[in-house]
């Protein structure tokens, strides 16, 4: 009996575009293979004809209209990698309207209006796919939903962007400053011409919003997110971090606390022993911490166009065995409760603070004051080099409140020895 087909179509030619085209041709009767079913690419539509060009698939596949995918009735299922917002956004709901299945790595998007394109796709009865909206290849958002559903989650620690990653691991074992080691990551295609995005942390804040959402069963808003990136971070406090037993990675923390979500992505110290500290160059992995199965940590290549086709082509399968098996709604996505959030004053952490100080009599005096005055006990205290009549002060606090820490922070900067800009960075605990 010869097997049915499903058939998909594409909308964005882009790298990962291309990637997924590529992985269809390599993979595509391997895949089959293990079905019993047949997926196929039906067609790919991009407004740059360059692009279209570049993929070598016959000429009835190539369209330069959406419309040829989104509307044609013989296809089951959309790929949606244009990125952005608009007009991406549309172009789903469009698809969902329609009937049909859509697979999208669109983490912006997912973390903006996720929820409600979601609510579309179940009144439509189908769904809406984005494995390869965090961490690439890393099988994330699945284990979410499906393997760890019997599971309570309280903390989610992930390492969600490769460029920051790359920058922090070549800033160390190459003793480069966070614009050269930029540069690099650049120069060798690890990090986009333009990675404001990435530099400045929005977009693990978007990767993060989607896992605590599908880990904590909770509804998290974009908005809610604590964002640091990582402009602040020096050589001298990676090289000083590692002394004393630290490496600093950009982290994006949910928690799950008895008073609501805590997100924040800011770059922290991460213990040696720590198992994320071992995630290098621009690899990905999550940590997560729950009730049942404990640890539990997920790693690899977090993007990258053969890697995230993976992703893709694997969501491309489960929607065509919920078409195949007619399954409405096959796929468990969380039913959300509204929550509190805790905003990042309200967190604990410890604080690791670098400053340059006049070297006189008295100072550490005032300093000590400071932090006494707001309660803030201090674990470790290292004079470090001296830069002149300067000396350069390394201090780790104990576990404080935010809001208290950033109270003595402010009286600590305006002693007149202490010079202006310290570094200041958590640690993870
Ligand atoms: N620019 C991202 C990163 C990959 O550096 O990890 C896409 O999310």
């Amino acid at each position: 009996m010869s097997k049915k087909t499903v058939k998909f179509g594409l909308v964005g030619a882009g790298t990962i575009g291309k990637g997924v085209v590529d992985l269809y041709k390599r993979n595509g009767n391997l895949i089959n293979k293990n079905l019993d079913f047949n997926i196929s690419l039906e067609k790919v539509a991009d407004r740059d004809q360059e692009r279209l060009q570049a993929l070598d698939l016959e000429a009835a596949k190539l369209t330069t209209d959406a419309a040829d995918i989104i509307d044609n009735p013989d296809i089951d299922i959309v790929i949606e990698l244009i990125g952005g917002i608009e007009p991406a956004r549309s172009f789903i709901a469009r698809a969902l309207e329609n009937g049909k299945h859509v697979v999208t790595a669109n983490k912006d998007m997912m973390a903006r209006h996720g929820q409600d394109l979601i609510d579309l796709a179940r009144e439509n009865t189908v769904n809406l796919f984005y494995e390869a909206s965090v961490g690439g290849a890393i099988p994330l958002i699945r284990p979410l939903k499906h393997n760890l559903i019997a599971d309570r989650i309280s903390r989610v620690l992930g390492i969600v962007n490769g460029t920051t990653n790359y920058i922090f691991t070549h800033m160390a074992q190459d003793n480069l400053s966070l614009d050269k080691a930029l540069s690099e990551a650049q120069r060798l295609g690890f990090a986009e011409s333009d990675p404001t995005n990435d530099v400045e942390g929005l977009d693990a804040a978007y990767k993060l919003v989607i896992m605590a959402q599908l880990a904590f069963g909770k509804k998290a808003e974009f908005d809610q997110v604590y964002i640091e990136g990582i402009n602040g971070v020096t050589y001298e406090d990676i090289s000083y971090a590692r002394e004393i037993g630290y490496t600093i990675k950009l982290l994006a923390i949910g928690e799950d606390l008895p008073e609501g979500l805590a997100l924040r992505v800011h770059p922290a110290l991460v213990p040696l022993e720590h198992p994320l500290a071992s995630v290098l160059n621009e690899l990905n992995a999550v940590f997560i911490e729950s009730e049942a199965a404990k640890e539990l940590m997920f790693y690899g290549p977090g993007a990258g166009a053969m890697p995230t086709a993976t992703a893709i082509l694997s969501d491309v399968v489960e929607a065509a065995r919920c078409i195949q098996g007619n399954i409405s709604n096959g796929v468990v996505e969380k039913k959300l409760e509204e929550t509190g959030f805790v905003p990042i004053g309200a967190t604990e952490a410890r604080f690791y603070l670098r400053f340059l100080v006049e070297d006189r009599a008295g100072v550490f005096a005032s300093l000590a004051n400071a932090f006494a005055d707001e309660r803030v006990s201090l674990d470790m205290i290292i004079q470090k080099r001296s830069v002149g009549d300067l000396a350069e002060v390394v201090l780790v606090t104990h576990a404080v409140k935010e809001e208290a820490f950033q109270r003595a922070l402010s009286k600590v900067t305006e002693i007149s020895a202490i010079k202006p800009d310290p570094s200041v960075i958590r640690l993870l605990n």
